[in-house]
């Protein structure tokens, strides 16, 4: 196994401050960007949301790909590189790499903002024969025309963007979103998307407020990380984490209420923020697809829906997207 790193363009902490400013200093909803929950201390902490029983999200895509790896394997063209959107831990990419192994080397590119992420996909991974790893720490967009552009001619590329992170962007968002990754490949090229579905509320909030706090405190470790590297005086016992289903938009949303009316202040943010008692930021949403959106999502970003697995216990769906 080859393991190389891409040279490092973090977002910095100059980035981290604008986008605190402006999602805080709002009329209205306040917000983050809640690709900021994924620093270290968060990635470890969604690390263990994944293995909670109530969050049976992470299982479910790792069910459909342990069981059909070899199913999607026989879908796809060769010579193929892959490469994934946000790896994770590299868990469930391990068998549809070894899958893909079996008929020839691959070049694997694991595109991630977080560091951490990053290395522990690597360490997972190392065992696999017949494969290169070259880690790119980049946004999603970013990294994946740094790929396009290390093709060789006459070699297809495999996206996975697994997880249903896809749900987490904005209505209408997705699809322009995968449009613009769709934009970036060649007609015939592959995109193995996962996206979780609707199910009974009994199911779905537990799987977003769990018993234990580990998601309040995934959600919570926002704030400590503004505390961190921000230097405000965020007090986290002010703070909730609160998770609640949206009907009109069929997406579980992520907030932060205050418990009292209070002041913050943000320092390298230059802002001073003002709380009312029980007002929220919103950090982030989970939309749950149905299984006919997902084809007409693929139909409106410039793809057709190939295949789709769907897993029992758990309602969540693996997606083939062909580019068309
Ligand atoms: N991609 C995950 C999801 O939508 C992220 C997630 C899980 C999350 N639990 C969370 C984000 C709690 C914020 C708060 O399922």
């Amino acid at each position: 196994m080859l393991v190389e790193h891409l040279e490092t363009i973090n977002s910095s902490v100059a980035q981290f401050a604008a986008d605190v400013h402006a999602g805080l200093d709002r009329p209205g909803q306040k917000e983050l960007p809640s690709k900021y929950l994924y620093d270290s201390i968060g990635s470890t902490l969604f690390e263990a949301i994944s293995l909670l029983p109530e969050y049976g999200l992470t299982r479910a895509d790792e069910r459909i790909l342990r069981r059909h790896a070899s199913d999607i394997a026989e879908l796809l063209p060769s010579p193929l590189i892959v490469s994934e959107l946000g790896s994770g831990s590299g868990k469930k990419t391990r068998c549809i790499l070894e899958a893909l192994c079996k008929r020839e080397a691959i070049s694997y590119y694991p595109i991630e903002i977080s560091a951490t992420a990053l290395a522990s996909c690597e360490r997972e991974l190392a065992g696999i024969d017949c494969i290169s790893i070259v880690g790119i720490e980049r946004e999603y967009v970013d990294g994946l025309r740094e790929v396009a552009n290390r093709r060789a001619p006459g070699a297809h590329l495999l996206i996975l963007f697994l997880g249903s992170t896809i749900g987490n962007f904005d209505a209408g968002a997705d699809q322009r979103f995968l449009q613009r990754i769709r934009d970036i490949l060649l007609p015939g090229d592959s995109l193995l998307l996962g996206a979780d579905l609707l199910k009974p509320l009994s199911q779905l909030i537990p799987a977003y407020d769990d018993p234990i706090g580990i998601t309040a405190a995934f959600n919570l470790n926002l704030l400590a990380r503004i505390n961190r590297e921000l230097d405000a005086d965020f007090n986290l016992r002010q703070f909730e984490h609160v998770a609640r289903f949206n009907e009109d938009t069929n997406s579980v949303e992520m907030h932060l209420r205050s418990k009292e009316s209070q002041t913050v202040t943000i320092p390298r943010a230059e802002l001073m923020v003002r709380f009312s008692h029980g007002e929220t930021i919103w950090t982030e949403s989970s939309h749950k697809y149905s299984e006919s959106e997902i084809s007409i999502l693929a139909g409106a970003s410039g793809f057709r829906c190939e295949a789709q697995w769907t897993d029992v216990e758990w309602c969540f769906a693996e997606n083939l997207f062909i580019a068309v």
